[in-house]
């Protein structure tokens, strides 16, 4: 089957990379050392240094001789020193922290292979597995999701298990209802990223039985295309907004039966990436068009300044209630905007004209100040963007630094972005935004007892509420005092082990170059093995109370803690040439795909209708909403005068 390599450039990187890796990194390397005893000293003396180096930069740090934004330390009054913390850092052995990460991995892959294999479901603390269909099949929910990681870890040996696993035992024919949001980013996603790693990085984690010519070469392509065409029933609905579930063996959608059969908006508009990928892989364009019609039917409400209430409805393709905000069931419809427009190299800059007024829209209504440390919130609208703010932010909030970090420079870092030109004062702007955010999101971490944030955290603000338009403020540092301002209620102190913040950290780690981002990374890492380890050899597990010591521990392990979070530590403290952020996409679960360029007939097929200041519908078309035929009829049009400028994290509990 045809597939979809990015080119040679990436390969390139990655034989440098490895290259680099057989050099022996002594001064990276102070673990090593501490196994032979003749060595000790050297490692005692480069922990010294280390030790030193980071009191300095500590001391730096809080002296103001760099500021958050900075990607490098400012030069001191005397301009003589110019230090910079981007390169081989003499302090901290980022390749042994990196390996830490791969044995918290293992050790987590290791209990559930002992106790729960196959399962969808895993209980660490009772080491059983469970399964979420009544068939009793098994969705592949936990090994599928975890493919991309066992590649990127090299990890050889539980790769062939799992892989067998899926080529013997997952099957997708079963009569069973599932999410259609979450089947399509974990497991298509799963899939179509280890079809993509697989191929783009033979080097690691190879297979001895993935012979060219041998059946099932395309093993996981096959399984993400059969999964695929059982999905495509949800989008079968009057609007073309996909119902919230889908029966896999009739493929029909089933509506929601919660929240009056309207979908999530972010659940609808976040299937984009999947799709499209897949549509690029097998030049099946019904996959693009079934996925793109989504944000076109949605982009038609003309809602002001690009944000949305969190419900759609399949049936009229209009938004239910009025609850806007970028936490659970919001934010990767967010996410995608950009990412859709980064999939396909910039060629479909309408995504990045819709991403650019939306985070105008969150500028202007939902970011505030929290009271009296002003830290920057990214706030919610539960009654419509006339009512009152809510100081509130579900941990889900914090996928959002990172990724406006990246809508910025597109993944290269703030120092490429200028040499090229390409910075201003919007882009100024907004990293300072970004890096805010982060701060944030790294204090929802710091207040608490065991350093691993709650789902959810409320603010203390001003009222009324001070705005950006009363004056952008910068934030205090996060001390014992930041506990007062950061509210966490009795039944928001749980820690699903989520990924958002370790996932700005990486991205912001990659663009600013601050290695203070992987600091606190390796920090909350390190929360998480004291705090949230199951037993002997269950793996690790969620909190159901993260603000007290000891915490107490929940019997679960989500499938992200191995696709996202842990795959986030990881490539934040690996070497920035790794899977360059610049040449992939990265899913909402974590899942890499290339980026690619517009081929055969996959193209943008679908205009934005004209809109005013704020965002609202001026003109109304010719042609009536009716689908299938018209988007044959724009897509012609558009592609003759593209010229023009055009252009969410799981709300699971
Ligand atoms: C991956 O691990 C195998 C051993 O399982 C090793 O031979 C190979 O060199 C490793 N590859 C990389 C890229 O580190
Ligand atoms: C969106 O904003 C970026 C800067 O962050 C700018 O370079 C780009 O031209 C804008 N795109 C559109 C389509 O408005």
């Amino acid at each position: 089957m045809q597939n979809g390599h990015v080119g040679n450039a990436i390969g390139g990187k990655l034989d440098d990379y490895f290259d680099q890796r057989e050099l022996p990194m002594y001064k990276d390397k102070p673990y090593n050392y501490s196994t032979s005893g003749k060595a000790k000293p050297i490692y005692e003396r480069w922990r010294l240094i280390g030790s030193v180096l980071l009191a300095l930069f500590t001391v730096g740090y809080f002296l103001g001789f760099f500021s958050a934004g900075a990607t490098r330390l400012k030069k001191t009054d005397g301009g003589k020193s110019t230090w910079s913390w981007g390169g081989k850092g003499l302090s901290t052995d980022w390749d042994a922290r990196r390996e830490k990460v791969k044995g918290v991995f293992i050790e987590s892959w290791d209990g559930y292979q002992q106790y729960a294999w196959g399962h969808d479901i895993y209980h660490p603390l009772s080491k059983e597995g469970e399964q979420m269909s009544d068939e009793g099949k098994g969705m592949g929910w936990i090994i599928v999701d975890a493919l991309d990681t066992l590649m990127i870890m090299n990890l050889t040996s539980r790769l062939s298990h799992a892989r067998e696993w899926i080529s013997t035992s997952l099957d997708y024919d079963q009569d069973i209802n599932v999410n259609t949001f979450e089947t399509t980013i974990r497991m298509m996603g799963g899939l179509l990223s280890a079809h993509y790693i697989s191929n783009e990085y033979p080097m690691l984690a190879q297979l001895s039985d993935d012979d060219k010519g041998a059946p099932g070469e395309d093993l996981y392509l096959e399984k993400a295309t059969d999964l695929a065409d059982r999905l495509m029933g949800a989008f079968e609905t009057d609007s073309g907004i996909p119902d919230a579930s889908v029966n896999l063996r009739t493929s029909k959608g089933i509506v929601s039966h919660a929240d009056a059969g309207a979908s999530s908006t972010a659940e609808a508009a976040s299937l984009q990436l999947e799709f499209k990928y897949l549509a690029y892989l097998t030049g099946e364009k019904n996959y693009w068009e079934k996925a793109e019609k989504v944000i076109e039917v949605i982009d038609n409400n003309g809602m002001e300044d690009g944000l949305l209430p969190i419900f759609v409805s399949p049936i009229t393709g209009t938004f239910r209630g009025t609850n806007i905000r970028l936490g659970s069931r919001g934010d990767s419809y967010y996410e995608y905007l950009i990412k859709q427009y980064l999939q396909t190299a910039g060629e479909e800059p309408l995504y990045q004209e819709m991403w650019n007024q939306s985070l105008v829209g969150v500028r202007k209504h939902l970011i505030t100040y929290s009271d009296p440390g002003h830290f920057t919130i990214l706030a919610e609208r539960p009654d419509g963007l006339d009512g009152k703010i809510s100081p509130k932010m579900d941990h889900l909030v914090c996928f959002m630094p990172g990724t406006i970090a990246l809508g910025v420079t597109g993944g290269v870092t703030i120092e490429e972005a200028k040499k090229a030109g390409k910075w201003g004062e919007k882009e100024e702007s907004d990293m300072k935004l970004a890096i805010e955010l982060t701060k944030t999101c790294w204090g929802m971490y710091k207040v608490m007892a065991t350093g691993l944030a709650p789902e959810i955290t409320h603010f203390k603000i001003k009222d009324p509420a001070h705005m950006e338009s009363d004056g952008i403020l910068a934030s205090a540092d996060i001390t014992d005092k930041a506990k007062d301002e950061f509210v966490i209620k009795h039944n928001d102190n749980h820690n699903l082990q989520r990924p958002e913040t370790v996932e700005s950290l990486f991205y912001m780690w990659r663009i600013t170059g601050n290695p203070m981002y992987r600091e606190w990374g390796w920090e909350m890492f390190q929360s998480f093995i004291k705090y949230t380890k199951a037993d002997a050899d269950g793996g690790y597990t969620s909190l159901a109370h993260a603000n007290e010591i000891p915490p107490i521990l929940r019997d679960n392990m989500e499938s992200f803690w191995l696709a996202e979070t842990l795959k986030y530590f990881y490539l934040l403290f690996s070497p920035s040439d790794f899977l360059p952020l610049d040449s992939v996409v990265i899913n909402t679960e974590a899942h890499i795909f290339p980026r690619f360029k517009l081929a055969r007939d996959l193209h943008t097929g679908w205009e934005r209708k004209t809109r005013d200041e704020a965002g609202h519908i001026v003109e109304t078309p010719k042609t009536a909403p009716g689908r299938t035929i018209k988007v044959e009829e724009s897509t012609t049009t558009i592609l003759a005068d593209e010229q023009r400028s055009k252009e969410g994290h799981i709300g699971l509990t």
